[in-house]
């Protein structure tokens, strides 16, 4: 494991109870809405990586995939035992890396990863490993934060916010990049959105991170601080007292040729 799977790792072990039901990662219209109408054969085989919880894996189980989930982190991977087992889904569990995936070519119909690749170490191994491990024809979904193209200042900021509030976070990437990293592994595009999502609470986004007071208080001073493109830009807002922002999150589907 190389020094920011660790860091992930790390912090994920301390925090699994922070991520299972009443996260606001159960709602998974995101991921339903990229699988809609895609054409997956009945019973295709899903690998969801860095499954956190299961939130997506259990959308995809209940669509009728046959899922196994996976993350680098035993105690998230406990949740998705338990989740797995209260909402009454077979669900297979494997421990390992997004750069690294345990399975022969040409192994799934679908691979997709939601609101993880800012934690990764390499971006590409993992674009490249699932695009190995997808067969001919077969479908690769990603659902991230995401960072704007072409503004070096928003993305400064925001990576600053994230870092300070998780320092286990390692980077967001733009959209340009996310669809080169898919062409360079031979997956062709077909779908590329940014959706804004609302974070409603920054002192609720601290607790699930274990943000620490000094962090929080640097995070607050960045807010207070920021030039009128950026607040624009993340829609930061203040209502009944708590600091809002809305997160632009990208949406990517790719296919692998048949
Ligand atoms: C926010 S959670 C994922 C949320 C989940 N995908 C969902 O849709 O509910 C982030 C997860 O990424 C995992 N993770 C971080 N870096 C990883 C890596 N390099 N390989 C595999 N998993 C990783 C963490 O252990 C954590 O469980």
């Amino acid at each position: 494991m190389d020094s920011i799977q660790h860091a992930a790792q790390e912090q994920f072990q301390k925090q699994s109870h922070r991520y299972a039901r009443g996260h606001i990662l159960e709602n998974t219209q995101d991921l339903t809405a990229a699988i809609e109408g895609l054409p997956l054969p009945a019973g295709a085989e899903a690998l969801d990586v860095a499954t956190g919880a299961g939130h997506a894996a259990f959308c995809l189980a209940r669509a009728g995939l046959r899922v196994t989930a996976s993350d680098l982190t035993p105690a998230m991977l406990q949740r998705v035992r338990e989740g797995a087992a209260e909402r009454g889904l077979d669900i297979r569990i494997r421990e390992h890396s997004a750069e690294a995936l345990p399975y022969p070519d040409a192994t799934f119909h679908l691979v997709s990863c939601r609101v993880a690749p800012h934690h990764f170490s390499s971006p590409a191994g993992f674009v490249r490993e699932s695009a190995r491990v997808l067969k001919p024809g077969g479908w690769f979904i990603v659902i991230d934060g995401t960072v704007p193209d072409d503004a070096p200042d928003a993305e400064a900021w925001l990576h600053q916010v994230e870092k300070l509030r998780d320092p286990s976070h390692n980077r967001l990437l733009p959209p340009r990049e996310w669809r080169s990293l898919c062409e360079q592994s031979g997956l062709s595009v077909q779908k590329l959105e940014i959706a804004f999502r609302k974070q409603p609470d920054l002192e609720w986004y601290f607790e699930t991170a274990a943000t620490s007071a000094e962090n929080r208080e640097k995070v607050r001073a960045l807010i207070a601080s920021a030039t009128a493109p950026i607040r624009r830009h993340y829609r930061l807002a203040e209502e009944d007292g708590k600091i809002t922002w809305w997160w632009p999150m990208l949406t990517l589907v790719a296919q692998k040729p048949a």
